[in-house]
């Protein structure tokens, strides 16, 4: 499925596993955009709009226990009003959205390591991006926690080490011979990786 209506922008989503550097790469990517004076829109999942941050907060509750499918629908509720409010006018305006974890979290988390069906997993993710097409992924290759053992109270991190495993299984799984989806390694010094990924974004003509 693609979006039914034309635009100039670029998405870029971040995916990893927890404390693989993300929102470090990211923000180094941000950084480099403002040095340069190009226009982009910087959002996160679960997140960008109130409704999607009140999701976000139920979905982070460690206090809280749900079913997996009320888990997986509730990420999807968020990417919904994200993307509909924040990301494709976002697109529609020509603008770069970076978008910190997209469809391959809800693939990765929800079907392999929490064990719903992919194929249901990947309807759901279709049906809440609204069609929007994905133009480069940029996959941290490290296994979970590499930077950090954050400890956090929260209820996805806390899933346990297995969990966490079977996800970066599934990433790696998820990346096979998909074109748009990029292995960057990231462990080591983060201002190399962040000159990788910018080499990356250049190399697909997005900057
Ligand atoms: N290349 C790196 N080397 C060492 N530590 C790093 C590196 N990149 C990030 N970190 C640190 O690791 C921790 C997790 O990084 P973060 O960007 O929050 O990961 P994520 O968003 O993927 O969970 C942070 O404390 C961050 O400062
Ligand atoms: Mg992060």
């Amino acid at each position: 499925m693609s979006m039914d209506y034309e635009h100039n922008g670029k998405l870029i989503t971040f995916e990893g596993c927890e404390g693989v550097g993300k929102s470090t790469q990211i923000r180094l990517l941000q950084e480099y955009f403002q040095s340069k004076g190009i226009d982009a829109l910087f959002t996160r999942e679960p997140g960008g709009t109130e409704v999607s941050e009140r999701i976000r907060a139920l979905l982070k509750d460690d206090g809280l226990d749900m079913c997996a499918e009320t888990e997986l629908l509730l990420f999807e509720a968020a990417r919904y009003e994200n993307t509909r409010k924040i990301i494709i006018p976002a697109l529609e305006a020509g603008k770069i959205v970076v978008v910190d974890r997209y469809i391959d979290s809800t693939t990765a988390y929800q079907s392999f390591g929490r064990g719903l069906d992919r194929d249901t997993v990947e309807r759901l993710n279709r049906y809440a991006t609204a069609g929007v097409k994905i133009d480069l992924t940029v996959f941290l290759d490290a296994p979970p926690f590499a930077n950090t053992s954050r400890g956090a109270d929260d209820r996805m991190e806390n899933a346990g080490a297995e969990f966490h495993d079977r996800v970066y299984e599934g990433y790696g799984k998820i990346g096979e011979g998909e074109e748009r989806f990029v292995f960057v390694p990231t462990l080591g010094d983060k201002h190399a990786t962040s000159e990788n990924i910018i080499r990356l974004l250049s190399e697909r003509g997005i900057v």
